[in-house]
């Protein structure tokens, strides 16, 4: 029997993408699996059913009492986890660290998990690898809005009315949300200037044709992210880069440190330095934003500066954001459907780094500790 593979619409409120697209139910098809997918699915991310020519339809209900493998953007509801065969696999974005009720579910069902946020930042995974996917997704998308939002022109324009100036854009934080920022402010002719902690971006930044601001602080953390500052670190960063968003017109936001709070970069009184109808668009908002005035999903309005707090930017663009996440999804997959089968290598370091659970357990330390922990401050 072909593995079944099946794919929901994604219920949780404005989420506009999908985890399949028709070339990867295509691709699934060729690895011998077999495609059921909830009608209308994708109609959101702007792909119709008429368009999976190797996949099948059903309501969601028969889909998981079916599926040997669920694949998610969202994370499972739980009525979902408790409506799957025990034994089956999940995959998508887990959030395990917001939802014990999650994890609990998943090891009680006896479901196997494998959560997109843990695949291992290495060479070989980066084709799997949905947090760059859609990071970067999340950049493009914030310039457009930082663009869209600004009453100024970004290029510099020579016209019969006289010369424009071109607009600065500063981007904070050059991981890959900010690396597809700088990217696209350059190409809609921003001057554009870059900030983050890693010196390793350094060269990145200018390659991108862009400045970087030098602050004279550098703390690159393991697997290559940034560590926490010291508070000294965060004066010496603060004094550079205050005088450098006093001076530009859009702030995009996009630093954060793996498991904690987003860094607070611009403080209320750096806001209140900023031109009169300068923004900044805070994509770290989710985390609590880079920006002391931040409010997720809202836009702040300061004395004549804009704060805007985007969230779940990647379903602002759900197409796109959609193709690549359901070929991350099956790059992660395809090593373990053999002649149509699940057969999951659990020595992969792939596999192994990013099951959450498996057989009745956490398989991830860190949750398992931190579900440790909370369990005894209630106990
Ligand atoms: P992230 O989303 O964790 O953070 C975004 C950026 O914020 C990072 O560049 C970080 O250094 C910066 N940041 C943190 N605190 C800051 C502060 N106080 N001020 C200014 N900037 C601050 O990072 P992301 O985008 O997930 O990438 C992290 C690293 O992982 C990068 O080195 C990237 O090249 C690497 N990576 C490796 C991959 C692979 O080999 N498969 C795939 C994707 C990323």
């Amino acid at each position: 029997m072909p593995v079944v593979i099946g794919v929901l619409r994604e219920t949780v409120l404005n989420e506009t993408r999908v985890a399949i697209v028709p070339e990867v139910a295509t691709k699934f098809k060729t690895a011998g699996a077999r495609v059921l997918i909830e009608r209308g699915a994708g109609i959101q991310a702007r792909f119709p059913d008429s368009l999976f020519t190797d996949a099948e339809f059903s309501d969601s209900a028969a889909i998981l009492a079916t599926a040997n493998i669920l694949l998610k953007v969202q994370p499972p509801s739980l009525d979902e986890v408790n409506a799957l065969q025990p034994g089956a696999l999940v995959v998508g974005y887990m959030q395990a660290y917001a939802r014990a009720d999650l994890v609990k579910a998943l090891v009680a069902r006896r479901v196997t998990s494998l959560s997109a946020e843990l695949v291992p930042r290495i060479s070989r995974a980066q084709s799997m690898d949905a947090l760059s996917s859609q990071a970067s997704v999340a950049g493009y998308k914030a310039v457009l809005i930082a663009a869209n939002t600004l009453d100024k022109f970004l290029p510099m324009l020579t016209t019969a009315a006289g010369t424009i100036r071109p607009a600065t854009v500063l981007v904070i934080g050059v991981g890959v949300a900010g690396l597809q920022a700088i990217a696209t402010a350059k190409r809609l002719g921003a001057v554009v200037e870059a900030y983050d902690v890693r010196s390793a971006t350094r060269e990145q930044v200018k390659s991108l044709g862009a400045k970087f601001i030098e602050t004279g602080v550098s703390a690159e953390g393991v697997g290559g992210y940034a560590r926490e500052l010291t508070a000294e670190e965060k004066s010496q960063q603060q004094e550079v880069l205050d005088a450098r968003i006093a001076a530009c017109d859009a702030v995009i936001c996009t630093a954060s440190v793996p498991g904690r709070a987003a860094p607070r970069i611009i403080s209320k009184a750096a806001v209140e330095r900023m031109k009169t109808g300068a923004i900044v668009v805070d994509i770290a908002a989710e985390q609590g934003g880079n920006c002391e005035l931040t409010r997720a999903g809202e836009t702040v309005i300061h004395g004549g500066v804009r704060i805007l707090g985007p969230v779940n930017l990647p379903a602002q663009l759900p197409f796109h954001a959609s193709e690549m996440y359901a070929r991350n999804l099956f790059n992660l997959l395809k090593p373990a459907l053999v002649k149509g089968e699940l057969l999951i290598d659990w020595s992969d370091e792939v596999f192994a780094g990013c099951v959450l659970t498996h057989d009745g357990q956490i398989k991830h330390e860190a949750t398992r500790k931190a579900l440790d922990v909370l369990n005894a401050s209630k106990g």
